[in-house]
């Protein structure tokens, strides 16, 4: 029975430290080339390897991150469980990259870059966070994290999701309904949807149409969720005022892409959050223990739902 550890080594260093120390009984292996294929029943990686089949004996599929998109989940056998990272660096990143970015625009940084590039002295009016009205898509391990995170600023804080939730001081929506009511009531829209074939393309012109003119957006989902010809098109019509994107379709973006320059747009490399090695080996300890005592995983995937 082995661990088998499919990613940078840095990281797989600090992952063997801490199963010699933790599960010293589980062999743990960086070598694909090196392992019994038929050993390996746990699996940690960022994509699935093309030589999966090989491994006849997996168990459980760890995504070294929060995400499971990137995984082509029909590549695995039905009976392979797969399991996202829920870890507290990638809860604590999100966290203050969310905060960073809703401060940002609530208090018009964009703008005021640009007043600076053009020597301009001028206090902009400026809304309370009373005023700004802060709305989450995904109230999952990182929106819920978020949300929390922003309560001592004081925005009005809603949010959505696909199931009804019951947040202390969150006004939760859920449902097609419940959607558009949220972005009529939302001057900063977060998202924190996990990719699926029903958020793919989710942020399009019809739904940046139904915010408030004038509201923000800040992405930090998937690139492939947000039409950015849509979120151009509202930025450079008014609707939109500003938005800070972290996600990306392609990822790095060409050179040639407007979004690179647009003055209202402050974009960041897929830096939201990053999962920290020492916490991920925790989380994947903890989880190979509740396995082995029957329990499922923390942040097992419905594979049937994608997330
Ligand atoms: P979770 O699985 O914990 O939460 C997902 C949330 O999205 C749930 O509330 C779920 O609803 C909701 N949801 C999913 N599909 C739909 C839908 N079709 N309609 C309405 N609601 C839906 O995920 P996390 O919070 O851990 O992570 C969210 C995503 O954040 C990741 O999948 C990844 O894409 C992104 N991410 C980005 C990072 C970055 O650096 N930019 C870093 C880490 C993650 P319900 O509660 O009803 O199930
Ligand atoms: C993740 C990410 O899914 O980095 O963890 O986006």
């Amino acid at each position: 029975m082995t661990f088998l550890f499919n990613s940078d080594a840095v990281r797989g260093a600090i992952f063997a430290e801490a199963f010699a120390r933790e599960l010293p009984d589980l062999p743990f292996s960086m070598d694909p080339a090196g392992v019994d294929p038929d050993a390996v029943r746990y699996l940690i990686t960022w994509t699935i390897p093309d030589n999966l089949a090989r491994y006849r004996n997996l168990e459980i599929v760890f995504s070294i991150g929060a995400g499971v998109d990137q995984f082509a989940m029909t590549a695995l056998p039905p009976s392979v469980k797969v399991v996202r990272m829920v870890e507290d660096g990638i809860v604590r990143m999100m966290q203050e990259y969310a905060t960073l970015a809703v401060l940002t625009l609530h208090r018009q940084m964009p703008a005021y870059r640009a007043q600076q590039a053009a020597c301009v002295w001028r206090p902009l009016p400026q809304p309370q966070a009373a005023q700004r009205r802060v709305g989450v898509l995904g109230l999952g391990v990182l929106g819920q994290a978020v949300l929390e995170r922003l309560k001592p600023f004081g925005f009005p804080l809603a949010g959505w999701s696909r199931s009804p939730r019951d947040i202390d001081g969150v006004t939760c929506h859920h449902g097609a309904d419940g959607l558009d009511a949220m972005l009529a009531e939302t001057d900063i829209l977060i998202v924190l949807l996990p990719l699926t074939p029903d958020t793919r393309g989710f942020l399009d012109a019809a739904l940046l149409a139904k915010l408030p003119k004038g509201a923000a957006l800040v992405h930090t989902g998937r690139g492939p969720q947000l039409d950015h010809a849509a979120l151009l098109d509202a930025l450079d019509r008014g609707q939109l005022s500003g938005a800070v994107v972290d996600v990306t379709d392609p990822e790095p973006l060409p050179a040639d892409h407007p979004f690179w320059t647009h003055p209202n747009i402050v974009l960041t490399p897929h830096i939201a959050s990053v999962t920290q090695p020492d916490g991920a080996a925790r989380a994947v300890i903890g989880n190979l223990r509740r396995h082995f005592a029957g329990q499922d995983p923390v942040g097992l995937v419905d594979r049937r739902r994608g997330y």
